[in-house]
């Protein structure tokens, strides 16, 4: 049995992306593994997030997460915020983790763009707190997207150093999980940017709680190029908004690029996208509808998330204390 952690932002409603590099691959690894995940309103204000917003779209990311199958009675589901022994550790980390580490760290360059001199300081030590959100559970495993593998590189470089600082085998560890055919998903609108909750072209992303008609329009105006679908993957090469719909779809029934194309080599994207919605529509409308209906009682949704902050405080208290007293902080 491994002990598994991953965290996902309550910036915006789910999307694609999310489900099919990582909410699908934690609710598969609930079988016979340890899981906690953790909604990580922390990391979502590193850029500015409505007040009156936040505390909803974290419960509604919560209710999400359990419409798609996030056993919050067997595992444990939190939010972050609710769990101080995160922020503690990440103070060390902080302290522990080069400037040198963090300028390597390729979606801080995104994020910030052009106006670096401007953004958040809690933006730039993001991946600390990543890594201090595995570390204070002694995690081993961690499924996300392609996107997150080098903040999990940095999340090992800290813990080396940390154990080798202090001369201890404290922190164990971690393996990224990046698994599926669909480990990037792209926008619809640009084959080259990953899809995103934050990109302000709702056109750009299928959101978890888009209705059908909605998924089908979308699909429609999906970017795609004049050519036929090939019936090779050699094909797909240099037609990034080709692949991602057929990665997309190979995502969705279960097999592979070439799966996909055997069955669908050939066609026009007429037809194929209409393949590709009723897909989609089959596989997201259930869980936007099951989500409504745990958000009708948005009582019962906080009550989830409260058992679960209690038992990942049992489990993340004793860790993070342990690791003040290597530091040697005062234990009076
Ligand atoms: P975030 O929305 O940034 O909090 O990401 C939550 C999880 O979804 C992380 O594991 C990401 O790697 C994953 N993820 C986000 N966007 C995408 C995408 N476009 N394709 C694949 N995985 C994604
Ligand atoms: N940084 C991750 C993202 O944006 C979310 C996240 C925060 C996370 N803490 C984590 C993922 C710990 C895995 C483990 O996608």
């Amino acid at each position: 049995m491994q002990r598994i952690f991953s965290g996902i932002q309550p910036s915006g409603v789910p999307q694609l992306g999310n489900y099919l590099g990582a909410l699908r691959n934690w609710v598969a690894l609930q079988a016979d593994n340890e899981c906690i995940y953790c909604v990580v309103d922390l990391h979502a204000i590193t850029v500015w997030q409505e007040p009156a917003q936040l505390a909803n779209q974290t419960r509604e990311l919560a209710a999400s997460l359990i419409a798609c199958g996030i056993d919050p009675k067997r595992h444990i589901l939190f939010h972050q915020s609710a769990v101080p022994a995160h922020a503690r550790l990440a103070w060390i980390f902080n302290c522990v983790a080069r400037l040198g580490w963090l300028n390597r760290m390729t979606q801080f360059k995104d994020k910030a763009g052009k106006d670096r001199e401007n953004v958040s300081a809690g933006l730039y030590v993001y991946p600390n707190l990543m890594a201090a959100d595995i570390h204070a559970y002694h995690a081993t495993h961690v499924p996300v997207g392609d996107d997150q593998k080098q903040h999990l590189e940095l999340a090992n470089d800290i813990a080396q150093k940390f154990n080798h600082d202090y001369g201890v085998e404290f922190f164990p560890r971690i393996e990224p999980l990046i698994l599926g055919v669909a480990t990037r998903v792209m926008s619809l609108r640009d084959g080259t940017k990953k899809m995103s909750k934050s990109d302000p072209s709702e056109q750009s992303r299928i959101n978890l709680t888009d209705d059908a008609d909605t998924i089908a329009q979308k699909i429609r105006r999906a970017k795609t190029d004049p050519e036929p679908l090939p019936s090779e993957v050699a094909g797909l090469e240099g037609r990034p908004e080709a692949r991602n719909l057929v990665g997309i779809y190979a995502a969705l029934a279960d097999t592979d690029l070439d799966g996909a194309l055997r069955e669908h080599g050939g066609k026009g994207f007429g037809a194929f996208k209409e393949v590709l919605s009723e897909l989609l529509v089959a596989k997201l409308a259930p869980i936007a509808s099951e989500t409504r209906r745990l958000l009708a009682d948005p009582g019962s949704v906080d009550a989830v998330l409260r058992d679960g902050a209690a038992r990942a405080a049992a489990i993340a208290d004793p860790i993070v204390a342990e690791a003040e007293r290597l530091v040697g902080f005062l234990k009076a």
